[in-house]
């Protein structure tokens, strides 16, 4: 499992997200539809995409109550997703729930991750707006911890976070992070970011990379780098 790169497809609809697709002739690259596409385009987007042979990592962050989070997943297994994932916050029954409905008959199931702390959660937010008096990394460990007792198979997380992830939960415990630049680039609205070889060496599982791929001059070149930096070719 793992070791892959994940392009984040963040557009705004079907007909731009395609285009960019159409890119990739004869390769199938594992992407990430997230809440600003599936929203605009429903559960067709997935399949379509699916029919071109890629891998999918729907990312819809579900936080409800066990029963409903269990019957959305059911709805979302049925759509042949390849990896989707859930708020820790939602509890250890949520999440319990979440792999119950993930699961087949036949016992398989899509990569179920999960989210500990948005990174646009600081200390200060977590502490006085919160009211969750500890230090964000523990709650980061204590909320992956969780995902690992109730039988997720990992967390998103920063590249910077994946050693301790994996110290914490296991080398087996996924980490798939976001905040991923090339050296030479900008980093935009990322703060805490590594290359994809960088993130290599701190052992993260997947990287989720959109605009250095989306935006890129060349997105077929700067993918093969990816995949080249990350170790995967
Ligand atoms: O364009 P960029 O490479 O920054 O895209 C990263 C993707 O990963 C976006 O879809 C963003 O929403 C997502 N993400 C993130 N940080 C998180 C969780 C998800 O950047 N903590």
């Amino acid at each position: 499992m793992g070791k892959d790169v994940i392009i984040a497809c963040d557009f705004p609809s079907k007909e731009e997200t395609l285009r960019f697709l159409d890119k990739f002739t004869g390769r199938q690259p594992f992407v990430k539809i997230g809440m600003e596409l599936f929203y605009a385009e429903g559960p067709e987007i997935v399949k379509e995409i699916k029919a071109r042979g890629c891998r999918i990592f729907l990312d819809l962050k579900l936080h409800d109550i066990p029963n409903t989070v269990e019957r959305a997943m059911r709805s979302l297994a049925g759509l042949g997703v390849d990896m989707t994932n859930v708020h820790a916050a939602g509890g250890k029954k949520m999440m319990e729930a979440a792999v119950r409905g993930l699961t087949a008959d036949d016992g398989t199931k899509p990569i179920l991750i999960a989210v500990t702390q948005l990174t646009s959660t600081s200390q200060e937010m977590l502490n006085d707006e919160l009211l969750i008096p500890a230090n964000i990394k523990d709650v980061v460990a204590s909320y992956a911890k969780n995902a690992r007792d109730a039988g997720l198979d990992g967390v998103v997380c920063s590249p910077l976070e994946a050693g301790f992830v994996h110290e914490t939960c296991g080398s087996g415990f996924l980490t798939v992070t976001p905040g991923i630049r090339f050296k030479d680039a900008a980093a935009d609205d990322q703060t805490r970011i590594t290359d994809p070889s960088g993130a290599r060496s701190l052992g993260s599982d997947y990287i989720v990379v959109g605009r250095p791929i989306t935006k890129a001059a060349d997105p077929i070149a700067a993918y093969e780098r990816c995949l080249r930096d990350f170790g995967v070719i």
